[in-house]
């Protein structure tokens, strides 16, 4: 198993995929299920603040986060959302959503389970997220932190929007990116932060492809 930990913007996502395509290993998204909870919340029209109500609608919510690296797609229901929770209401709402402990233990139960799962099945699964290496999974062997500097993160994740037909300059991205991780960062309960084990790698100047390399060797492939 490899924890793939580290804020917004990083590559993490493209570099998780990749990485778990070349291992033969499964591959789990847990940001995206704080989104898909996100988008249950703002669906319902409730108040993202309103813990109790928002654990609630955690609890009910019927949802499928798929693990396949090549096409990991997410329900909500019967819909497939996988395009729906990046939207920016998502990414405005859903820091506020995971910092609500309750939340996060009905979520974090549930990746172990598909942890246990997809180890099962493949043999390997590579997760990505804020607090694998921290939380969910703090044996890992294998815990990578991946950093990148706010102005690459910020380009990164402008220039994904646009790609998605979402408008976005780099100073909104940058000042929506410095935003979300201030909110990970400073909430109680598992926190956006390194696992003291964890390798740091800094992608402000490699390419994808160079990541991989870096990260396929430290998994000894
Ligand atoms: O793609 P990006 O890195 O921007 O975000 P994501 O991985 O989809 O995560 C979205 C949000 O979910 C984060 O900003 C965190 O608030 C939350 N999250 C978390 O609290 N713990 C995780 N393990 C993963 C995501």
């Amino acid at each position: 198993m490899v924890a793939l930990d580290g804020p917004s913007g990083t590559g993490k996502t493209t570099v998780a995929r990749r990485l778990a395509e070349r291992l033969g290993a499964g591959y789990l998204d847990s940001g995206a299920m704080y989104r898909v909870v996100t988008l249950a919340v703002l669906r319902a029209g409730a108040d993202p603040d309103d813990a109790a109500r928002v654990t609630e609608i955690a609890g009910e919510t019927v949802f499928t986060i798929g693990t396949s690296p090549d096409s990991p797609l997410v329900t909500l229901g019967t819909e497939d959302v996988t395009a729906a929770i990046r939207g920016n209401d998502i990414n405005q709402t859903v820091s506020a959503v995971s910092a609500i402990p309750d939340v996060r233990r009905l979520l974090i139960d549930r990746q172990r389970t598909i942890i246990t799962e997809v180890l099962a099945e493949t043999g390997g699964v590579v997760v990505e997220g804020r607090d694998i290496g921290t939380v969910v999974a703090p044996d890992a062997p294998l815990k990578i932190y991946l950093t990148a500097s706010a102005e690459i993160r910020a380009a990164r994740r402008s220039a994904q929007d646009s790609a998605a037909g979402r408008e976005s300059t780099p100073a909104d991205a940058l000042a929506s990116v410095n935003r979300r991780d201030h909110l990970d960062s400073s909430r109680a309960t598992s926190p956006l932060r390194p696992a003291e084990d964890a390798v740091h790698v800094d992608t402000s100047e490699l390419s994808i492809d160079q990541v991989i390399v870096a990260l396929a060797e430290l998994a000894g492939r």
